[in-house]
Protein backbone atom coordinates (compact mmCIF):
# COMPACT_ATOMS: atom_id res chain seq x y z
CA UNK A 1 0.00 0.00 0.00
CA UNK A 2 1.27 3.51 -0.82
CA UNK A 3 -0.66 6.36 0.33
CA UNK A 4 -3.36 6.71 3.42
CA UNK A 5 -5.17 9.11 1.57
CA UNK A 6 -5.27 10.64 -2.32
CA UNK A 7 -7.97 12.88 -3.75
CA UNK A 8 -8.72 13.73 -7.37
CA UNK A 9 -10.61 16.64 -7.82
CA UNK A 10 -12.87 16.70 -11.32
CA UNK A 11 -14.33 13.52 -12.19
CA UNK A 12 -14.45 14.14 -15.69
CA UNK A 13 -12.72 11.71 -17.86
CA UNK A 14 -9.11 12.60 -16.52
CA UNK A 15 -10.11 12.40 -12.65
CA UNK A 16 -12.07 9.46 -13.52
CA UNK A 17 -9.33 7.27 -15.14
CA UNK A 18 -6.91 8.69 -12.41
CA UNK A 19 -8.93 7.51 -9.70
CA UNK A 20 -9.69 4.28 -11.41
CA UNK A 21 -5.91 3.33 -12.05
CA UNK A 22 -4.86 4.60 -8.35
CA UNK A 23 -7.28 2.13 -7.08
CA UNK A 24 -6.79 -0.86 -9.33
CA UNK A 25 -2.87 -0.13 -8.20
CA UNK A 26 -3.72 -0.17 -4.65
CA UNK A 27 -1.82 3.22 -4.28
CA UNK A 28 -3.65 4.14 -1.51
CA UNK A 29 -6.13 2.99 1.33
CA UNK A 30 -8.54 5.83 0.65
CA UNK A 31 -9.12 7.54 -3.17
CA UNK A 32 -11.21 10.52 -2.78
CA UNK A 33 -13.09 11.91 -5.89
CA UNK A 34 -14.62 15.90 -6.26
CA UNK A 35 -16.40 16.86 -8.46
CA UNK A 36 -18.95 19.76 -8.28
CA UNK A 37 -21.11 17.95 -10.39
CA UNK A 38 -23.64 16.44 -7.79
CA UNK A 39 -24.01 12.74 -7.85
CA UNK A 40 -21.24 12.37 -10.35
CA UNK A 41 -17.91 11.50 -7.92
CA UNK A 42 -20.57 9.30 -5.74
CA UNK A 43 -21.88 7.07 -9.24
CA UNK A 44 -18.44 7.08 -10.47
CA UNK A 45 -16.38 6.09 -7.28
CA UNK A 46 -19.41 4.07 -5.96
CA UNK A 47 -19.45 1.82 -9.59
CA UNK A 48 -15.60 2.23 -9.16
CA UNK A 49 -15.56 0.29 -5.37
CA UNK A 50 -18.03 -2.45 -6.79
CA UNK A 51 -15.33 -3.33 -9.45
CA UNK A 52 -13.00 -3.95 -6.77
CA UNK A 53 -13.66 -8.03 -6.00
CA UNK A 54 -13.34 -8.40 -9.53
CA UNK A 55 -10.21 -6.36 -10.02
CA UNK A 56 -8.68 -7.34 -6.07
CA UNK A 57 -8.27 -4.12 -5.50
CA UNK A 58 -8.99 -3.53 -1.40
CA UNK A 59 -8.63 0.86 -1.63
CA UNK A 60 -12.09 2.65 -1.11
CA UNK A 61 -13.47 4.90 -3.42
CA UNK A 62 -15.34 8.06 -2.14
CA UNK A 63 -17.16 11.00 -4.27
CA UNK A 64 -18.14 14.01 -2.87
CA UNK A 65 -19.16 17.63 -3.43
CA UNK A 66 -17.47 19.21 -0.53
CA UNK A 67 -13.84 18.85 0.67
CA UNK A 68 -14.30 17.37 3.98
CA UNK A 69 -13.52 13.54 3.30
CA UNK A 70 -10.21 14.93 1.32
CA UNK A 71 -8.68 16.22 4.60
CA UNK A 72 -5.14 15.20 5.36
CA UNK A 73 -4.98 13.94 1.93
CA UNK A 74 -1.22 12.90 1.29
CA UNK A 75 -1.90 14.06 -2.37
CA UNK A 76 -4.22 15.66 -4.97
CA UNK A 77 -4.27 15.05 -8.32
CA UNK A 78 -5.98 18.67 -9.66
CA UNK A 79 -7.96 17.59 -13.03
CA UNK A 80 -10.80 20.19 -12.50
CA UNK A 81 -11.63 22.60 -15.27
CA UNK A 82 -12.44 22.71 -18.70
CA UNK A 83 -10.75 20.85 -21.47
CA UNK A 84 -10.37 21.72 -25.17
CA UNK A 85 -12.07 21.60 -28.20
CA UNK A 86 -11.12 21.47 -31.97
CA UNK A 87 -9.48 24.53 -32.60
CA UNK A 88 -8.54 25.23 -29.59
CA UNK A 89 -5.09 25.81 -27.82
CA UNK A 90 -4.60 24.86 -24.13
CA UNK A 91 -4.05 28.65 -23.61
CA UNK A 92 -7.39 29.25 -24.38
CA UNK A 93 -8.73 27.48 -21.07
CA UNK A 94 -6.96 30.31 -19.49
CA UNK A 95 -9.38 32.34 -17.94
CA UNK A 96 -12.06 29.33 -16.88
CA UNK A 97 -9.51 26.86 -15.79
CA UNK A 98 -7.72 29.87 -13.65
CA UNK A 99 -11.11 30.29 -11.86
CA UNK A 100 -11.58 26.92 -10.90
CA UNK A 101 -7.96 26.06 -9.81
CA UNK A 102 -7.45 29.40 -7.98
CA UNK A 103 -11.12 27.37 -5.96
CA UNK A 104 -9.94 24.33 -5.48
CA UNK A 105 -6.38 25.66 -4.49
CA UNK A 106 -7.86 26.84 -1.58
CA UNK A 107 -9.86 24.21 -0.52
CA UNK A 108 -6.75 22.01 -0.67
CA UNK A 109 -4.44 24.40 1.49
CA UNK A 110 -7.75 24.59 4.13
CA UNK A 111 -8.10 21.17 3.93
CA UNK A 112 -4.77 19.35 3.62
CA UNK A 113 -2.44 22.02 4.57
CA UNK A 114 0.85 19.24 3.96
CA UNK A 115 -0.54 17.78 0.93
CA UNK A 116 1.45 17.35 -2.46
CA UNK A 117 -0.38 18.52 -5.67
CA UNK A 118 -0.08 17.41 -8.89
CA UNK A 119 -1.65 20.03 -11.39
CA UNK A 120 -3.43 18.41 -14.44
CA UNK A 121 -5.72 21.08 -15.54
CA UNK A 122 -5.19 22.93 -18.41
CA UNK A 123 -2.14 25.24 -19.38
CA UNK A 124 -0.67 23.07 -16.41
CA UNK A 125 2.50 24.99 -16.54
CA UNK A 126 0.45 28.11 -15.27
CA UNK A 127 -2.03 26.49 -13.67
CA UNK A 128 0.96 25.84 -11.29
CA UNK A 129 1.80 28.78 -10.42
CA UNK A 130 -1.78 29.46 -9.50
CA UNK A 131 -1.90 26.84 -6.88
CA UNK A 132 1.67 27.96 -5.30
CA UNK A 133 0.42 31.36 -5.39
CA UNK A 134 -3.20 30.43 -3.63
CA UNK A 135 -1.69 27.89 -1.65
CA UNK A 136 1.88 28.96 -0.46
CA UNK A 137 3.35 25.89 -0.92
CA UNK A 138 6.59 25.08 -1.50
CA UNK A 139 7.71 24.11 -5.00
CA UNK A 140 8.63 20.38 -3.06
CA UNK A 141 4.94 20.34 -3.24
CA UNK A 142 3.22 21.35 -6.57
CA UNK A 143 4.32 20.01 -9.66
CA UNK A 144 2.86 19.88 -13.22
CA UNK A 145 1.90 16.63 -15.18
CA UNK A 146 3.11 17.07 -18.84
CA UNK A 147 6.39 15.50 -19.61
CA UNK A 148 5.56 11.76 -18.83
CA UNK A 149 2.87 12.28 -21.27
CA UNK A 150 4.39 14.43 -23.86
CA UNK A 151 7.36 11.32 -23.37
CA UNK A 152 4.92 8.32 -23.22
CA UNK A 153 3.19 9.96 -26.90
CA UNK A 154 6.51 9.88 -28.62
CA UNK A 155 7.87 6.49 -27.46
CA UNK A 156 4.30 4.94 -28.65
CA UNK A 157 5.14 6.72 -31.83
CA UNK A 158 8.87 5.29 -31.78
CA UNK A 159 7.33 1.76 -30.77
CA UNK A 160 5.03 1.86 -34.05
CA UNK A 161 7.29 3.38 -36.65
CA UNK A 162 10.10 0.50 -35.07
CA UNK A 163 8.10 -2.39 -34.61
CA UNK A 164 9.30 -2.63 -31.26
CA UNK A 165 8.71 -2.80 -27.94
CA UNK A 166 7.68 0.23 -26.11
CA UNK A 167 8.96 -1.04 -22.54
CA UNK A 168 13.10 -0.46 -24.40
CA UNK A 169 12.28 3.07 -25.36
CA UNK A 170 13.69 5.88 -23.27
CA UNK A 171 12.90 9.49 -24.09
CA UNK A 172 12.98 13.01 -22.82
CA UNK A 173 10.98 15.56 -23.29
CA UNK A 174 11.36 19.03 -21.71
CA UNK A 175 9.48 22.78 -21.64
CA UNK A 176 6.43 23.76 -21.79
CA UNK A 177 3.09 21.45 -22.61
CA UNK A 178 2.25 23.00 -26.03
CA UNK A 179 3.50 23.53 -29.23
CA UNK A 180 6.79 24.63 -28.40
CA UNK A 181 7.86 21.83 -26.28
CA UNK A 182 11.27 19.94 -26.57
CA UNK A 183 11.90 16.38 -27.20
CA UNK A 184 15.46 16.22 -26.31
CA UNK A 185 16.72 13.11 -29.53
CA UNK A 186 19.72 12.95 -28.61
CA UNK A 187 18.37 11.68 -24.89
CA UNK A 188 16.16 8.76 -27.08
CA UNK A 189 17.57 5.80 -27.08
CA UNK A 190 16.00 1.99 -27.72
CA UNK A 191 16.86 -0.89 -25.84
CA UNK A 192 19.85 1.50 -25.06
CA UNK A 193 20.77 2.11 -28.82
CA UNK A 194 20.70 5.87 -29.68
CA UNK A 195 17.43 6.55 -31.68
CA UNK A 196 19.66 8.07 -34.76
CA UNK A 197 21.01 4.59 -35.24
CA UNK A 198 17.45 3.71 -36.34
CA UNK A 199 16.13 6.56 -38.04
CA UNK A 200 17.01 9.51 -40.46
CA UNK A 201 16.65 13.01 -39.07
CA UNK A 202 13.40 13.51 -41.63
CA UNK A 203 11.35 10.69 -39.70
CA UNK A 204 12.56 11.45 -36.30
CA UNK A 205 11.16 15.07 -37.33
CA UNK A 206 8.07 13.44 -38.37
CA UNK A 207 8.03 11.82 -34.84
CA UNK A 208 8.84 14.96 -33.00
CA UNK A 209 6.27 17.00 -34.84
CA UNK A 210 3.31 14.14 -34.02
CA UNK A 211 4.31 14.66 -30.54
CA UNK A 212 4.15 18.02 -30.42
CA UNK A 213 0.82 17.62 -31.92
CA UNK A 214 -0.18 14.82 -30.28
CA UNK A 215 -2.82 16.46 -27.39
CA UNK A 216 -4.54 17.96 -30.98
CA UNK A 217 -4.61 14.95 -32.72
CA UNK A 218 -7.04 12.79 -29.73
CA UNK A 219 -8.94 16.32 -29.81
CA UNK A 220 -9.21 16.15 -33.11
CA UNK A 221 -11.28 12.55 -33.30
CA UNK A 222 -12.98 13.04 -30.16
CA UNK A 223 -14.52 16.31 -30.64
CA UNK A 224 -16.09 16.83 -27.66
CA UNK A 225 -13.26 17.21 -25.55
CA UNK A 226 -9.79 15.85 -25.08
CA UNK A 227 -7.22 12.74 -24.27
CA UNK A 228 -7.67 10.90 -21.27
CA UNK A 229 -6.25 7.50 -20.89
CA UNK A 230 -2.94 8.61 -21.36
CA UNK A 231 -2.96 12.15 -19.71
CA UNK A 232 -4.37 9.85 -16.61
CA UNK A 233 -1.45 7.19 -16.95
CA UNK A 234 1.05 10.08 -16.10
CA UNK A 235 -0.30 11.48 -13.42
CA UNK A 236 -0.61 8.29 -11.76
CA UNK A 237 2.79 7.47 -12.65
CA UNK A 238 3.93 10.11 -10.60
CA UNK A 239 1.87 9.42 -7.76
CA UNK A 240 3.10 5.94 -7.44
CA UNK A 241 7.16 7.53 -7.67
CA UNK A 242 5.51 9.93 -4.62
CA UNK A 243 3.63 7.29 -2.52
CA UNK A 244 5.90 4.93 -2.84
CA UNK A 245 8.79 6.66 -2.83
CA UNK A 246 10.68 5.29 -5.72
CA UNK A 247 12.77 8.36 -6.61
CA UNK A 248 12.18 7.76 -10.15
CA UNK A 249 13.13 10.45 -12.71
CA UNK A 250 10.50 11.55 -14.43
CA UNK A 251 9.88 14.96 -16.91
CA UNK A 252 7.67 17.09 -15.01
CA UNK A 253 6.69 20.81 -14.98
CA UNK A 254 8.75 22.15 -11.92
CA UNK A 255 8.77 25.70 -10.38
CA UNK A 256 12.09 26.62 -11.36
CA UNK A 257 14.40 28.64 -9.38
CA UNK A 258 17.37 29.56 -11.31
CA UNK A 259 17.83 26.10 -12.98
CA UNK A 260 18.08 26.10 -16.59
CA UNK A 261 19.14 29.37 -16.69
CA UNK A 262 15.17 30.15 -15.92
CA UNK A 263 13.30 31.69 -13.08
CA UNK A 264 9.74 32.20 -11.14
CA UNK A 265 8.03 30.04 -13.82
CA UNK A 266 6.74 26.03 -14.29
CA UNK A 267 8.87 24.54 -16.85
CA UNK A 268 9.35 20.89 -17.84
CA UNK A 269 12.65 19.62 -16.72
CA UNK A 270 13.93 15.86 -15.53
CA UNK A 271 12.72 15.59 -11.99
CA UNK A 272 13.19 13.20 -8.88
CA UNK A 273 10.30 12.45 -7.72
CA UNK A 274 9.86 10.54 -3.95
CA UNK A 275 8.90 10.90 -0.06
CA UNK A 276 8.41 14.64 0.02
CA UNK A 277 7.16 15.24 -3.68
CA UNK A 278 10.01 17.12 -5.80
CA UNK A 279 13.40 15.48 -4.59
CA UNK A 280 15.25 16.81 -7.05
CA UNK A 281 15.65 18.84 -10.70
CA UNK A 282 18.58 16.99 -12.69
CA UNK A 283 20.35 19.93 -14.85
CA UNK A 284 21.38 18.64 -18.10
CA UNK A 285 24.14 20.57 -20.16
CA UNK A 286 22.25 21.55 -23.45
CA UNK A 287 23.23 22.27 -27.17
CA UNK A 288 22.88 25.82 -27.91
CA UNK A 289 20.25 24.93 -30.23
CA UNK A 290 18.45 22.81 -27.18
CA UNK A 291 18.87 25.72 -25.34
CA UNK A 292 17.46 28.49 -27.34
CA UNK A 293 14.48 26.21 -28.11
CA UNK A 294 14.04 25.60 -24.26
CA UNK A 295 14.54 29.44 -23.28
CA UNK A 296 11.28 29.78 -26.04
CA UNK A 297 9.25 27.48 -24.31
CA UNK A 298 9.64 29.49 -21.10
CA UNK A 299 9.29 32.91 -22.70
CA UNK A 300 5.64 31.45 -24.01
CA UNK A 301 4.50 29.81 -20.52
CA UNK A 302 5.06 33.31 -18.87
CA UNK A 303 3.35 35.17 -21.38
CA UNK A 304 0.25 32.85 -20.53
CA UNK A 305 1.31 33.58 -16.95
CA UNK A 306 1.12 37.57 -17.11
CA UNK A 307 -1.93 37.61 -19.20
CA UNK A 308 -3.61 35.25 -15.73
CA UNK A 309 -2.21 37.82 -12.89
C1 LIG B 1 -3.24 16.57 -23.97
C2 LIG B 1 -4.00 17.53 -23.12
C3 LIG B 1 -4.66 16.85 -22.00
O1 LIG B 1 -2.04 16.77 -24.21
O2 LIG B 1 -3.18 18.56 -22.69
O3 LIG B 1 -3.86 15.62 -24.42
Amino acid sequence: MGANKITVVGAGHVGATCAQRLAEKNLAREVVLIDVVEGIPQGKGLDMWESAPVEGFDTRLIGSQDYEPAAGSDVFVVTAGVARKPGMSRDDLLATNAKIVRSVSSEIARVAPDSIIIMVSNPLDVMSSVAMDVTGFPRERIIGMAGVLDTARFRSFIALELGVSVEDIQALVLGGHGDTMVPLVRYTSVGGIPLTHFLDDDRIEALVERTRKGGAEIVGYLKTGSAYYAPASAAVQMVESIVRDKNRILPCAAYLQGEYGQEGIFLGVPCKLGTGGLVEIIELELTEEETTALARSAESVRSVLAAVS
